[in-house]
């Protein structure tokens, strides 16, 4: 056995070979219990004794040789599968696209509406969804026995017999009117509760937009002037309304303001009951007794009060036909907008 021949076999073995396992057979065929190496080792006590050191050295040097060129094959095999596994990355492919969020369709109208009476001058003002019976009837000149307060009459929080879940955001022209003084042009966006039978078109909870305007010489024109823009603006720039008389303890004179139907144009659908016409919120003049509950003199000041449902806008703005659609979370419905 020539000692050269297997170095340079131990070579051509190595060359050739791609796998942890086929290296393992090449180890075992040098350097295993009966492999090449031992084989030679074997012939050691066969020589002349003369010969025996130098052939047991290049024997040695023969052994560390094959044990280092097996350790670098090793590491570069590893090498190899380390990189077939990162090579999986491919910096062209395309991102993962995380989902962005929208705003909900009834914050969208709320933006909207507050927007269009922010550029008019007004100001937002936020109040609490709970309230104080006084302020979401007494001081809105709903005494205890008014029986408009009945359709009104919503939940009361159990320890606290004199707060309730505010049934409108009417409560909150006289919390700002006791802490301010006029000129006022205020909006109010927020949730309202009611003991409603839930269907297509009630909920238990909803939302509103209350505006009010206070300072010398209000007048009712002033209070059409306001809404008439405010209904070009959010829906339609040949919209046209019209003024019912109606009944609220607030306001005096009182009025349900309807627009011409967005769908058929006033002629007549499904939609406006065939009517041509479409409600859209409640208004009046400031009742002289709402002044003076907050300390306000009747005799110097007018004012006009406004407030609408956001659902309802919200519904004929993009026709749809359920309330309940907006708090089901139902993401195939909120997507569309
Ligand atoms: N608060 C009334 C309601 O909820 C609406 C309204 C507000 C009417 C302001 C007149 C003036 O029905």
């Amino acid at each position: 056995m020539d000692i050269n021949l297997i170095q340079e076999t131990i070579e051509d073995d190595l060359a050739n070979l791609n796998s942890i396992s086929d290296l393992e057979d090449v180890r075992i065929k040098y350097l295993g219990r009966k492999g090449l190496v031992a084989q030679l080792t074997s012939v050691i006590p066969t020589l002349a004794i003369q010969e025996r050191g130098v052939f047991g050295k290049k024997v040695n040097a023969l052994k560390n040789k094959i044990t280092t060129l097996i350790q670098e094959k090793e590491k570069s095999l590893k090498v190899q599968v380390d990189s077939s596994q990162t090579n999986d990355l491919d910096i062209g492919m395309p991102g993962i696209a995380r989902g962005l969020g929208t705003r909900h369709p009834i914050t969208q109208i709320i933006d909207e509406v507050c927007a269009i009476f922010t550029r008019m001058g007004f100001s937002v003002v936020a109040g609490p969804e709970i309230e104080t019976e006084y302020n979401n009837f007494t001081g809105l000149n709903i005494p205890l026995e008014h029986p408009s307060r009945d359709a009104f009459d919503t939940f009361y929080l159990k320890d606290y017999t004199k707060m309730l879940l505010r049934s409108h955001t009417s409560p909150v022209q006289v919390r700002v009117m006791k802490a301010r003084k006029p000129p006022l042009a205020i909006v109010v966006p927020g949730r309202v509760y009611r003991p409603d039978a839930v269907d297509a078109s009630h909920l238990f909870m909803f939302h509103q937009i209350e505006g009010f305007l206070v300072d010398k010489f209000i007048r009712f024109s002033d209070l059409k002037g306001i809404l008439g823009l405010f209904a070009k603006n959010i829906f339609d720039r040949d919209i046209k309304m019209r003024f019912r008389p109606h009944f609220f303890p607030f306001t005096e004179p009182s009025v349900e303001v309807d627009i011409s139907c967005i769908i058929c144009k006033g002629q007549g659908c499904s939609v406006c009951g065939r009517k041509g016409w479409l409600e859209i919120l409640g208004a009046g003049m400031i009742h002289p007794n709402v002044f003076k509950q907050v300390g306000y003199n009747p005799n110097k000041y007018t004012g006009f009060a406004f407030g609408m449902g956001i659902e309802r806008i919200a519904m004929l703005k993009y026709g749809i036909n359920d309330i309940r659609l907006f708090f089901e979370n139902d993401l195939r419905f909120l997507r569309q907008f």
